[in-house]
């Protein structure tokens, strides 16, 4: 039996490499983004049958028809790759803009819990299905400027381990990636398409790479039915944790 894989955020970065290993490793795909034309290059590009799905994953009510409006050869999905998300802003928390932790909850908490949903009944009735959520190292570590996006993925990793605790006694599975740096275009995003700022995160450094990040992904989902990766936690060799830090008065 063929699996079917949803990956949202399959036009770049992660996602894109987490639809790359899974067509290689003969996955059925839906690809979900906004950027329509990125989607259909590389369902062209891929070795596997792909449905592209180009949405706003913050739309919630196109989001709750999804299960019922899927192709039926897609339709029983086994898997769900939650990884659309995004940082938007580092100033601090009385700096920053609203709109900017509005769009982070929305697409980071809001839209993802209302996927995990829409798809679980199914999985739950089929006996068959594996929940993967993107979190981050900052959803465990704070760092300045992390106010919002960190919390989000604080959410993620707790949502993550009560889904766990609420599915007990059937066999759908839930995996927590927690990545560290990693060269996407995340930064770029981050900062408002400022390559000069994003390029900066990377300056010197030896990031993870998309691949790296899909990897534990496939990874974590080809383990046996019987076993369960909870959470991954990854960063590249280059990236450590500071000291907590001290504000001494200078005078
Ligand atoms: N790169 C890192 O350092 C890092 C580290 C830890 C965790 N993460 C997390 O990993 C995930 C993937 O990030 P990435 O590094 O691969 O960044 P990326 O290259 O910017 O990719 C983000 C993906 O999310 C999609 N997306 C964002 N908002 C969306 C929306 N409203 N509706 C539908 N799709 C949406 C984007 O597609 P469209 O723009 O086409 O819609 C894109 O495909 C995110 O959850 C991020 O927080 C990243």
């Amino acid at each position: 039996m063929s699996t079917t894989s949803l990956i949202t955020g399959a036009s770049s970065g992660f996602g894109q490499a987490i639809a790359r290993q899974l067509a290689e490793a003969g996955h059925r795909l839906i690809l979900l983004a906004r950027r329509e034309a990125r989607l259909r290059q590389l369902a062209e590009q891929l070795p596997t049958d792909c449905h592209v799905l180009v949405m706003d994953i913050r739309d919630t009510a196109a989001i709750a028809r999804l299960p019922e409006s899927l192709p039926a050869d897609f339709a029983a999905v086994d898997q769900l790759i939650n990884n659309a998300g995004l940082a938007l802003g580092l100033e601090p928390a009385h700096q920053a803009r609203l709109e900017d932790w509005d769009t982070m909850l929305d697409t980071n908490c809001k839209a993802l819990v209302h996927i995990t949903r829409a798809f679980l009944p199914g999985m739950v009735a089929r006996r068959r299905g594996h929940v993967v959520n993107m979190a981050s190292i900052a959803g465990s570590y704070a760092y300045p400027g992390g106010n919002v996006y960190g919390a989000s993925k604080a959410f993620v990793q707790q949502f993550s381990r009560n889904l766990r605790a609420d599915l007990l006694g059937t066999p759908v599975r839930v995996t927590c990636i927690d990545p560290g740096l990693a060269e996407t275009e995340f930064s770029l995003v981050r900062f408002h398409g400022n390559a000069e700022q994003a390029d900066a995160v990377y300056t010197g450094t030896q990031p993870l790479t998309a691949e790296d990040v899909a990897a534990a992904v496939v990874w974590a989902l080809q383990q046996p039915p019987h076993v369960n990766i909870n959470q991954i936690e990854l960063m590249p060799t280059g990236q450590a944790w500071g000291p907590l830090a001290v504000h001494r008065d200078s005078g």
